[in-house]
């Protein structure tokens, strides 16, 4: 698989209640490095954009809605095979279906405020942090 990269995102409701440093703990205990990291306020043009794959699905408009509603943390992370890696540490979307010990299980308070986000695929991650960060933001 070879070293790799992907976008996570630490949401609004997580931030909120102030859980960037217990997230950030669970995903360098895991073996993913932090490569890149910036706190932002999506715009709503920003999360629109960086969501218009999920345009046509009923929840779009409320996704939106939550992802403006406060500050977020982008971040990228670097591992062997960091997509799949990331995807196992957060756990299942829904957190009523993530496994014991993952972010999502232990912190989300629902499948829309699910406490963060991670690229589906190697292709994905690399457009997705391509929407956030320039090659000079990224020290791996
Ligand atoms: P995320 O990995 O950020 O990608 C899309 C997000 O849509 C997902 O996490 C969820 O937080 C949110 N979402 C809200 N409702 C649903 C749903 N019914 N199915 C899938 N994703 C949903």
């Amino acid at each position: 698989m070879g070293v790799e990269r992907t976008l996570s995102i630490i949401k609004p409701d997580a931030t909120r209640r102030n859980l960037t440093g217990k997230i950030n703990a669970r995903l360098e205990d895991s073996g993913l490095k932090i490569i890149a990291q910036k706190r932002l306020h999506l715009t709503r043009g920003q999360a629109e954009k960086f969501y218009e794959v999920h345009k046509e699905r009923p929840f779009y408009n409320d996704l939106v809605e939550f992802m403006i509603s406060g500050p977020v943390v982008v971040q990228v992370l670097e591992a062997d095979g960091a997509v799949a890696l990331n995807r196992k540490v957060m756990g299942e979307t829904n957190p009523a279906n993530a496994a014991e010990g993952t972010i999502r299980r232990d912190f989300a308070e629902s499948i829309e405020a699910n406490s963060v986000h991670g690229s589906d695929s190697a292709e994905n991650a690399q457009n997705e942090i391509r929407f956030f960060f320039s090659e000079t933001e990224i020290v791996g």
